[in-house]
This record gives C-alpha cells, structure tokens and sequence, in this order.
C-alpha cells in the first residue's frame, strides 16, 4: 500500500532573476511504493529513509534554471523539473530496509530529497551510516561533518595547498562553507580576512571565530581598495563563494603565484550582478592560479577531513554555526534566504524528530 510523502518542488522553472516563495509549492504523492508497515519495500535493495536533517544549499537554484552550464558537470547537478521532488543531502532514519548494509533504526546520511521519506535505491546516494558513538548532535553530519565541511576543507587544503603565514581572504565567511574555511586557515597559521554582509557577521568573525579582520562589503564603494586596505601585502589565497565583482577585486589585489579556489559564485546565481570579469593580464603576469572544484572530486580527503575536524571539535577549536529551521514547509523561505544573507553558518531544515 502506498503512503503519502510530503514533498517541496518547484511550480515552473525559475527565470532570471530572485525567485518568490511562490516559485515553489508542497505538494504529495502517494505513488512512491512504500508499505511501511511490515518493513516491506517495492524494490529489492531498497532503503526508505525518513528524512531528520535536510540540506538547503545555494546550487540548488542552478538546478531550477531552464538551462545552467553546472546542468551538466555532475549527477546531483541536473536539471529538476517542475512537479519533481528535489534531491538534497541530508540524515535521516533507516524505517525499512531490503539492503542488507542497513537495517531499521540505523541513522544514515546522503543524498535524500527535500521531502519527508526518500526510497534510496541500491548503491545508490552515497548512503552511510552515521557512526553515533563520536557523540556530536545529529546535524553536524548533515553541516560540518557533511559535504559543506568536506568543500571547506578539501578546497582550502586540496585546491588551495596552504602554507604558514599566507595571507587568505574568504568571501562569504559568516556562511557554511566560508566559517570553516577561516577557521581553518588560522587553525593552519594563516592571517585571514573575511567579508560578509552585515555587521554582526562581521563581528563574529573577528570576535567569535578567530578571523584577523573582517569588513562588510555592502559598505564599500570601492571593493578593490577595501581589499587593498585590508591587505596592504597583498593576497596569498582567495577562497572565492561569491565570483561577479569580489573576484575581480580580489584577483587585482592577488600577490604572484597566488591561488584562488573557486568555490561558487552565488553573487550570479540570480542573473541580478554581472558575470566576473577579471584582468585576465594580472592573472597571467602574476602567474595566479583559478581553479575550479567540486566536494565529490575530492572524496579521497573526506577521511582525513573527518577525523581532523572530528579532532577540532572535541578539542573546542572549530566553532560549528547552523542555522536551523522548523518543518518542510519552511524550505522555500530558508532557500531564499541563502541568497538575502538570512543565514549564518549551515542552513538546514529540521524534519522529523
Ligand atoms: N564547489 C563546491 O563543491 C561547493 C559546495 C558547497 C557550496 N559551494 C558554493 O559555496 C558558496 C557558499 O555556499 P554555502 O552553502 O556555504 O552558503 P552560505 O555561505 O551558507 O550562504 C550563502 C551566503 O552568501 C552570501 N551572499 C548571498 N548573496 C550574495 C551576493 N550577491 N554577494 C555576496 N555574498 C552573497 C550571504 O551572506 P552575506 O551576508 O555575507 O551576504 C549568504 O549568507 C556558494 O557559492 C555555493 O554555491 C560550492
């Protein structure tokens, strides 16, 4: 017997420009076969997870375009259609199983959807379980410890191959991933500046998460000498999430053989600033490195991310921001605020108990 799954979508594809809370409705479908009851599922190998802990994260709105170039570049990328559920990280709970990896009541993280259960198919989703023992609250295996904390860390290590006293600038760092990368790179004896948008954001990264300095870049005119105050010496790394005018201010404050990861642009997510158009004769003559990444490149670091930042967290030198809202129904209102400067830290939505 089917049951019914409450499930967020989109109405139409999304046009330029910001979507509304009306660009999105809950709808639900009683097609998915699930019988819960019994622990009996469709398919064989099927895992129904009930979802706890869902992910909102900005490239999700690239995903709701007719057309974006990040279309292509990967599975979790795809277009979503009109009517159709949305793929999402998440943690969720084991409540019927085919798959003999995992039983009921196993606690389990992957790429779930934003609705209330997923039927995760066979190897499917990067399903795993979460090992409980380590002791951190459940959502930190859908923020820190989930693939925001993996693209801070593989990016900033990886990409960006840090050393001591390199000066690193990180856009967006009051944000999930930009709070790690700073903390990350002070934990590793970088001086480090972050930008965010409001000056409470400014101050918790100085005051609360060891940042050097910090400015609000709504408040300057003039974003390349902003930078040029900030880094009188010059720019060793930028770990960009923003692109558009940031990155050209910051390429033209790069020191030689400087590195910038990029990370995201979500300044063009919306199609409201223009594309970034750096002085592609700094970047040659100043040998700068832009190098473009994915998380899911770099699953071969998620190891030693994981006990790292593990290791940080019990020792009290990593600070793990959320910002956690209540219900499905909450979703769209969370997804715009990513890109109102809502959040500070991971955005999540909390499901289910
Ligand atoms: N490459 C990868 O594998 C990967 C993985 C995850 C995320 N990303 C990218 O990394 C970036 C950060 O993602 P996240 O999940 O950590 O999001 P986030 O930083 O937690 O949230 C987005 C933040 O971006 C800032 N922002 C919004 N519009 C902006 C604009 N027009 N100009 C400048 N800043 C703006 C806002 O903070 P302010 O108050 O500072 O404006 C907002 O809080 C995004 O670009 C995302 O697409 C890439």
């Amino acid at each position: 017997m089917g049951m019914e799954n409450r499930y967020v979508t989109i109405k139409d594809n999304i046009a330029a420009g910001m979507p509304t809370e009306s660009s999105f409705e809950l709808r639900s479908s009683r097609a998915t076969p699930l019988a819960i009851e019994g622990g009996s599922l469709g398919s064989q190998q099927d895992v129904l997870v009930k979802n706890l802990y869902l992910s909102v994260d900005p490239y999700q709105l690239n995903r709701m375009k007719k057309f974006s170039s990040s279309q292509k570049s990967a599975g979790f990328a795809s277009r979503v259609l009109p009517g159709q559920a949305i793929d999402a990280f998440g943690v969720g709970r084991v409540v019927a199983s085919n798959n003999g990896e995992f039983k009921e009541g196993d606690v389990v993280a992957g790429l779930l959807g934003w609705e209330e259960y997923t039927v995760v198919k066979s190897g499917g989703n990067m399903l795993t379980k979460v090992d409980l023992t380590c002791g951190f609250p459940l959502s930190y295996h859908a923020s820190i410890l989930g693939p925001s904390g993996l693209t801070a860390y593989a990016g900033f290590y990886d990409v960006c191959k840090p050393k001591m006293g390199e000066k690193v600038f990180v856009s967006a760092a009051s944000g999930s991933v930009g709070s790690l990368v700073g903390q990350y790179a002070k934990l590793s004896g970088c001086y480090v500046v972050g930008c965010s948008g409001t000056k409470e954001k400014v101050d918790l990264l100085t005051q609360k998460l060891g940042f050097d300095d910090a400015f609000n870049y709504k408040e300057e005119p003039d974003l390349k000498s902003a930078l040029q105050r900030h880094f009188p010496d010059g720019i060793d790394i930028y770990f960009d999430n923003v692109g558009g005018k940031m990155l050209e201010a910051a390429i033209a404050n790069m020191n030689i053989f400087g590195r910038v990861a990029a990370c995201g642009a979500i300044s063009e997510y919306t199609g409201e600033s223009a594309p970034a158009a750096p002085d592609v004769l700094d970047v040659i003559y100043k040998r700068i490195t832009i190098r473009g990444f994915l998380a899911y490149d770099h699953l071969h670091c998620q190891a030693e991310f994981m006990s790292t930042t593990s290791e940080y967290l019990r020792d009290g030198k990593i600070r793990v921001l959320e910002h956690i809202s209540q219900g499905l129904e909450s979703i769209p209102s969370a997804f715009l605020g990513l890109f109102r400067g809502d959040n500070v830290g991971k955005t999540l939505i909390r499901v289910s108990d």
